[in-house]
């Protein structure tokens, strides 16, 4: 049996901002029980729902000296669908209403909380084989375990693994403060360890620290090694290749399944979506105030309003596009700039444009139901689930082919009969305007096409079955 411990910043159900809380909470349960015993350590946040504050069961306390005080450490448990789940508890670390806020603060509290995460080890009994990190919020805990926590019995041997699933962001202050909250001495603040760019910087020390790297796509696993993507790390990226693999992400297939959906209006499945499909389309026609038109090319947005992922591009040609029969539908948060700009095509488009600006896991799960495209045209993309999660629906996807959106969607092929969704090269507004126009053909002019298109969408399998399988070969590899 190998026991393997995920620390990580969000996990669904009990937290999330983004991908990595889906990743974190789902992926857990799909190794095989009978080797692995596979648990995950969050913080737990004030801002939880009262729900999941109400399964979780105290452990354990203790206290920690932490940037020049004593603190309080609390561990809280539960089990959720068979998977155990520690919480770390500290009121003063995380109260507030988002788990992320002011970047420095957050330095500071996620050091705090990769230090108690290994500290609460030995009181829980539960010794892992290995540490599972994901991104920059983890980033020391690699450090620690061949530092601070390198003596004695009970750390000894436990590998570590780190897997980058944005290197945008790296946890990145002054020497002096992480110097101070780290407790960690000079030797480590040199440039080939976390010195980078006269600053200190989480993820890099992550990065040298582990065993072993694995990002979320083979693609965005080769782009990280170039200046483009590499986000100041390329090098390093590049001198740790052999310890380097990309894992493609899945997604929770029964949560995330048409078929069984609860929040959509009309279930369907590979073989009805013909039919039956449509009544998401109109139901959600008729919550946001759209114009009631089967006919409308209705293109989905969910996503986190910010560069990374295009909405620049939209921005650009939003006037244009909606001169044509389309609706559009968005859903996100993020950058007041972009936030503003649906709000104002809103205002400007009423029945063809619906712009909320909000966070809602219902109104997600009817916009990949009843859309007929879903648009990501990310500048860049570790991964992406949208897209996997619009597949799943029989929506297609319409992405720029960079990273992991370059790996889960086959740009349709009008000659060859293939492909699962449309896609476009380069970082150019009009670029993606003639990838939309052309999905927007084949919808209006070549049914059948269009669902010879998302008969294969949906045939495609995105479950976690197989990249569990690569997690396991890389957890078999480093502990034989
Ligand atoms: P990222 O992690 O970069 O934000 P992903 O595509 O990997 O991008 O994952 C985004 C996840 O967050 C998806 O599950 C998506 O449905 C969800 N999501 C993003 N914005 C919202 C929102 N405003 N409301 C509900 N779900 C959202
Ligand atoms: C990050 C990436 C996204 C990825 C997610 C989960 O948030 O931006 O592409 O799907 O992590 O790995």
């Amino acid at each position: 049996m190998k026991n393997v411990l995920y620390v990580a910043s969000e996990a669904v159900p009990f937290i999330k901002t983004g991908g990595l809380a889906d990743v974190v909470g789902s992926l857990p349960a799909c190794f095989d029980r009978r080797y692995f015993d596979v648990r995950v350590m969050i913080p737990k946040y004030m801002c939880m729902n009262q729900e999941y504050k109400d399964m979780m069961q105290y452990l354990t306390h203790f206290y920690m000296d932490y940037n020049g005080k004593s603190r309080y450490v609390g561990v809280l448990e539960t089990k959720y669908e068979g998977i155990q789940f520690y919480f770390i508890d500290n009121e003063e670390y995380f109260s507030g209403d988002r788990p992320y806020g002011d970047i420095l603060y957050d330095i500071e509290k996620f050091i705090f909380f990769s230090r108690a995460a290994l500290s609460a080890l030995p009181l829980i009994d539960f010794k892992p084989d290995i540490v599972h990190c994901h991104d920059w919020q983890t980033g020391l805990v690699p450090v620690y375990l061949k530092d601070s926590f390198r003596g004695g019995d009970f750390f000894r041997g436990m590998k570590s693994i780190i897997t980058i699933h944005n290197l945008k962001f790296q946890g990145t202050w002054d020497v002096k403060t992480i110097k101070r909250f780290s407790g960690l001495s000079d030797y480590y603040f040199v440039p080939d360890k976390l010195e980078a760019y006269k600053d200190a910087n989480l993820l890099k020390g992550g990065i040298v620290f582990a065993d072993a790297i694995t990002t979320v796509s083979h693609t965005y696993a080769q782009e990280i090694k170039t200046e483009f993507y590499g986000e100041g790390l390329d090098g390093l990226l590049q001198a740790r290749d052999h310890d380097l693999r990309g894992i493609v992400n899945g997604i929770d297939y029964q949560l995330y399944d048409p078929a069984t959906d609860r929040f959509i209006e009309k279930n369907y499945d590979a073989k009805t979506f013909r039919k039956e499909k449509i009544r998401n389309k109109r139901a959600l026609q008729e919550q946001l105030g759209l114009a009631k038109d089967d006919g409308k090319f209705m293109i989905g947005i969910v996503s986190r309003l910010t560069g990374q992922k295009g909405i620049d591009l939209i921005a650009y040609i939003m006037d244009e596009l909606c001169q044509e029969e389309v609706e559009i539908v968005v859903l996100g948060t993020g950058e007041e700039q972009f936030e503003n700009m649906f709000r104002h095509f809103d205002w400007k488009y009423g029945d063809k444009v619906s712009a909320n600006i909000y966070y809602s896991e219902e109104l997600s799960h009817r916009i990949y139901a009843a859309c007929d495209a879903f648009l990501m045209p990310s500048l860049f993309e570790p991964c992406g689930l949208s897209q996997l999660m619009s597949l799943r629906y029989g929506t297609v996807p319409i992405v720029r082919e960079t990273g992991g959106l370059k790996d889960t969607v086959e740009p349709y092929n009008e000659y060859e009969g293939k492909g699962t969704g449309f896609s476009f090269v380069n970082y150019n507004a009009h670029e993606m305007l003639g990838a939309i126009r052309y999905a927007m053909r084949v919808f209006r002019d070549r049914k059948r096409e269009w669902n010879k298109i998302i008969d294969r969408g949906m045939a495609q399998d995105f479950s976690w079955h197989s990249s569990a399988r690569e997690y396991t070969d890389m957890y078999d590899w480093l502990v034989p």
